[in-house]
């Protein structure tokens, strides 16, 4: 059960995009906000297709997160290499919640060609351009460093003529708000908070921005998952209350949010890493906290930012001792490490259970983790261990199957 309302939701997932590249800060929204324009004046897109296609604009760029260098996307989009958006394509069609957009995204790069013969309906066709406008022409403002707004509009209104030769259906966008991000911001904060969101809506939105990074590497890939369902198991085997159940399944899911800033060589060494690339490897858990506060309570803030301290107080960030660390904060701590000890990582192969709980065993011994939940372990290591495999087997199937259809994609659009 996600219970955050919609503009927390909203906020955690601008800031945690606008974590990926300096240089597109705002270019999600503001591709998205003119869309939205375009869609509200056309007239034939209902408030609920609206919102949905919003989220989907907003998330139009996730396949970029692929990328071994997050840091320059903006050349990226200059190279031409556009198989972000088959990815990209591909990625929200499994995990997102409004997946029957995701065929905007496939073609938000493509050829005026290629999309006239798509094989899409007349009207997310027209979506698909639009987005295509807007998205070139806020890529050229950045490029110009977002100072010549004229020319970008003109580069604009071109590439409408272009594209739609009979003149865009409705008028214009307003397009000289694209300098104002307070004011793009806010109205489509508006939009969102107005937006119905089932629970099952506001969590898939939560895991497909967090499958986005985990993502990135096949050595990454099930972490997330792998942590919430040990977590979650823990939780259960304790008698707690259903709210604070659900504060550790939230603040689970969010708890390495950070990491959507962490260089994927660092993530993926393939040794210790040294002072200086350490330093930056521990500031993910600061980063999820500058992405999280504010919006969600504190309760999940500090389950999310605490799954590195430890109860000697030789953890990290804040090396907080053992009796400022609640129970569900010590239970995904726990969590965090069954599943890092489950999964392959770039420097060490997946552990059977017993060396799984040798090592925890030897980490409580040494007063790093409770015991409480150590017993608690023990007790249901089995189950719990089995569970988290099942879990992780699970994502790495929805892992391969993206892999191997993109391969297929983009092997076919080069023959
Ligand atoms: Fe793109
Ligand atoms: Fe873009
Ligand atoms: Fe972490
Ligand atoms: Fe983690």
């Amino acid at each position: 059960m996600i219970e955050l309302p919609n503009e927390d939701l909203y906020e955690v997932i601008i800031r945690s995009l606008n974590r990926v590249n300096d240089l597109l800060v705002g270019h999600g929204e503001r591709v998205a906000y003119s869309v939205m324009r375009l869609l509200e004046q056309d007239g034939r897109f209902s408030e609920e297709e609206i919102s949905k296609i919003v989220w989907t604009v907003l998330f139009h760029d996730i396949g970029n997160f692929r990328k071994t260098d997050t840091w320059n996307l903006v050349q990226l989009e200059n190279d031409q290499d556009y198989s972000h958006a088959i990815y990209g394509f591909l990625f929200l069609k499994t995990f997102f919640p409004f997946s029957q957009y995701a065929t905007i995204v496939r073609y938000h790069h493509s050829t005026d060609a290629e999309i006239e013969n798509a094989c899409i309906e007349q009207k997310l066709k027209w979506v698909v351009k639009c987005l295509r406008i807007v998205d070139a022409s806020d890529l050229y403002f950045v490029n110009n460093g977002r100072k010549d707004i004229d020319k970008a509009y003109t580069y604009f209104q071109n590439l409408s003529r272009r594209l739609f030769p009979a003149g865009l259906p409705i008028g214009s966008t307003d397009f000289s708000v694209m300098c104002d991000m307070d004011t793009i911001h806010y109205r489509l904060l508006e939009r969102i908070k107005r937006q119905v969101l089932s629970s099952g809506e506001k969590e898939a939105l939560l895991r497909t921005l967090v499958c986005s990074m985990d993502f990135r590497s096949h050595y990454t890939a099930l972490h997330c998952s792998m942590m919430v369902r040990a977590s979650d198991m823990l939780a259960d085997c304790f008698e707690l209350e259903p709210k604070v159940k659900n504060e550790i399944h939230i603040g689970a899911i969010l708890h390495d949010l950070g990491k959507i800033a962490i260089p994927i060589e660092i993530l993926e060494s393939p040794g210790k890493l040294d002072g200086r690339l350490w330093e930056i490897m521990k500031s993910h858990v600061m980063i999820t906290e500058d992405i999280l506060k504010g919006c969600v309570s504190d309760e999940i803030l500090q389950i999310a930012i605490r799954h590195h301290e430890t109860l000697d107080g030789s953890g990290y960030p804040r090396g907080i001792s053992g009796e400022e660390l609640t129970l569900p904060q010590r239970i995904v701590a726990v969590g965090d490490i069954v599943s890092a000890l489950s999964e392959e990582r770039s420097y060490k192969q997946a552990f059977p259970l017993h060396e799984v709980m040798n090592i925890l065993g030897q980490m409580c011994h040494a007063g790093k983790i409770c015991p409480r939940v150590m017993k608690m372990l023990e007790d249901h290591s089995d189950s719990i261990y089995h569970a988290v495999l099942e879990e992780g087997l699970r994502t790495a199937e929805a892992f391969e199957q993206i892999y191997a259809k993109y391969y297929e994609f983009t092997q076919s659009s080069m023959q």
